[in-house]
């Protein structure tokens, strides 16, 4: 039998929507050349036409959200070994992210696998299956552990684990919730380990291929997230963007 592909459950449109407006402009110019338009409407089909061609290939090409991402920072876990937990794991992502570039390491995948789980990724089988397929299609499960919970009250003694990671997951709950999940993040961790935060952000590629349409919590600033995590107890030592990501490295004090 083949390996099972990755399906990560993100909308389809996110990747292929542009796909429809760039089709639908080219017939309005096929339209236009065939009835002799005038320059005006004609050169505003073009530029929608040529737009939605090269966000189609960002979304698809350069954002990749269905795609296996790369780790943002090699400083992350950079001994490479640990027990590594993920908060809000989704359909694998981010915990196939780490387990992928730390082949020593073992990861808790926890997840609420509730409303947002549905709002995100639909409703197709049911949220620990889809995780636990992408695992094995990754061929990383020997080494990860799936596990119900909500991230605002882990289930977790205190310095549990070696190193954090959370991706698009924190920017979803209210300033309570984020509150309440970088103190949590905080207990867990050991003295010294790495909490690897990314959010969605609005950075220069996300705003030509989505501009105004993708609306999000997570479009807080650096300065917002760096402020919340030093409340929480850690010191932010590493941040950058990444296509649609902002992500900020930061070690418990
Ligand atoms: C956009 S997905 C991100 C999934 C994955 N980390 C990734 O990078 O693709 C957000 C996930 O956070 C989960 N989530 C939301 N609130 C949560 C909470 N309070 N505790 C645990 N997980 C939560 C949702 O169920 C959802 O699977």
């Amino acid at each position: 039998m083949p390996p099972a592909q990755l399906d990560f459950g993100y909308p389809w449109w996110l990747s292929y929507g542009h796909l429809i407006l760039a089709a639908a402009t080219v017939a309005v110019l096929l339209l236009g050349y065939a009835r002799k338009w005038s320059k005006g409407p004609m050169l505003l089909a073009g530029i929608v036409a040529l737009w939605s061609t090269a966000a189609f290939l960002v979304a698809r090409f350069v954002i990749d959200v269905n795609g296996q991402p790369l780790l943002p920072t090699q400083s992350f876990l950079h001994l490479g070994t640990g027990r590594v937990l993920d908060m809000g794991a989704g359909t694998g992502r981010s915990s196939i992210m780490v387990l992928a570039n730390r082949p020593q390491a073992t990861l808790v995948a926890l997840d609420l696998f509730g409303d947002s789980f549905e709002q995100h990724f639909g409703r197709s089988g049911t949220p620990k299956q889809r995780l636990l397929t992408n695992l094995k299609a990754a061929g990383v499960e020997q080494r990860a552990m799936i596990q119900a919970g909500d991230m605002r009250n882990l289930p977790f003694e205190a310095a549990a684990f070696d190193a954090i990671v959370s991706s698009y997951a924190i920017d979803h709950l209210n300033r309570e919730g984020i509150n309440q999940s970088l103190a949590e993040a905080a207990r867990v961790l050991k003295p010294g380990g790495d909490f690897l935060l990314m959010v969605i952000t609005k950075e220069p590629w996300i705003q030509f291929t989505f501009g105004p349409l993708l609306l999000h919590g997570g479009t807080r600033g650096s300065a917002w997230w760096t402020q919340r995590l030093q409340e929480a107890g850690f010191q932010v030592v590493e941040q950058g963007t990444r296509p649609i990501t902002l992500y900020l490295l930061s070690r418990r004090g």
